[in-house]
């Protein structure tokens, strides 16, 4: 199978198969995507942590959410050079807004002449942080309860339960929170024993994540396996 310099992240693919990752990415994914995007993920590709970027088919399938339920105040946790925050920045209306939580700016920096040149940053309000203290002050302000559609998140697992009880009172009834990474390379459905040692800690956080919200009565769920597994998690109480 070849690898282009592009498609770090084809690894990650669940389907057990980069011909049928590809296939998709091919038909479906790559046709569409937004210049802007394509030109993010090629200069990623050159990064060392390109590993990390959300892939294609995840943003695909995000940017129909985000269009879907017509979101306008966002919360994304985990930026890194910004494929899944331009995805958001360019499916969401001129007027909206996304806050972009991260500790390492210098990341978020090589995306972001490519953002200016979209049109699109006027939207981002860019926080350089871990996100549990800014979403803590947000709730601080009983004005944000409730007010945000959609949350993206793409960040330390060890948090994910920590930032699903947060998002849960910022994002309203009918909003959306979706997590990355939920099926941890697949890692998810095999033995501990089976898995390098550098991954076992994220995998428990995320198997407990998972256990966690299967059983959640306020929200209803879809966990997909695309990319490297995204959990789609509605509100409804
Ligand atoms: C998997 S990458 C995000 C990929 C991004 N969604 C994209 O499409 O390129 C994870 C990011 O989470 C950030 N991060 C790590 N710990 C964090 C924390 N406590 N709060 C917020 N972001 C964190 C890292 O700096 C890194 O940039």
């Amino acid at each position: 199978m070849e690898f282009t310099t592009a498609e770090p992240f084809l690894h990650k693919g669940l389907l057990q198969s980069f011909e049928l990752t590809k296939y998709i990415l091919k038909t479906n994914v790559y046709p569409r995507e937004p210049s802007p995007l394509k030109e993010l993920r090629e200069v990623t590709a050159k990064h060392p942590g390109n590993f990390m970027s959300t892939t294609p088919d995840s943003g695909q399938l995000m940017g129909m959410l985000l269009k879907l339920i017509n979101a306008k105040k966002t919360i994304e946790i985990g930026v890194y050079t910004g494929y899944s925050l331009l995805l958001t920045a360019l499916s969401i209306p001129h007027d909206a807004m996304i806050i972009a939580i991260d500790p390492n700016k210098e990341t978020y920096e090589i995306g972001l002449p490519i953002i200016q040149k979209a049109g699109v940053e006027h939207k981002i309000n860019f926080i350089e942080s871990q996100a549990l203290p800014v979403l803590d002050k947000l709730l601080q302000n009983k004005d944000n309860e409730g007010s945000f559609d959609f949350a993206f998140v793409d960040a330390d697992k060890e948090n994910y339960l920590n930032y699903h009880e947060r998002l849960l009172k910022l994002v309203k009834v009918g909003g959306l929170i979706v997590f990355d990474n939920t099926l941890w390379g697949g890692t998810v459905a095999q033995p501990e024993e089976a898995v390098s040692e550098d991954r076992k800690e994220s995998r428990r956080s995320i198997i407990e994540f998972n256990n966690s919200v299967s059983i959640d009565q306020r929200i209803e769920i879809a966990l997909t396996p695309s990319g490297d597994g995204l959990t789609i998690c509605r509100r409804i109480r």
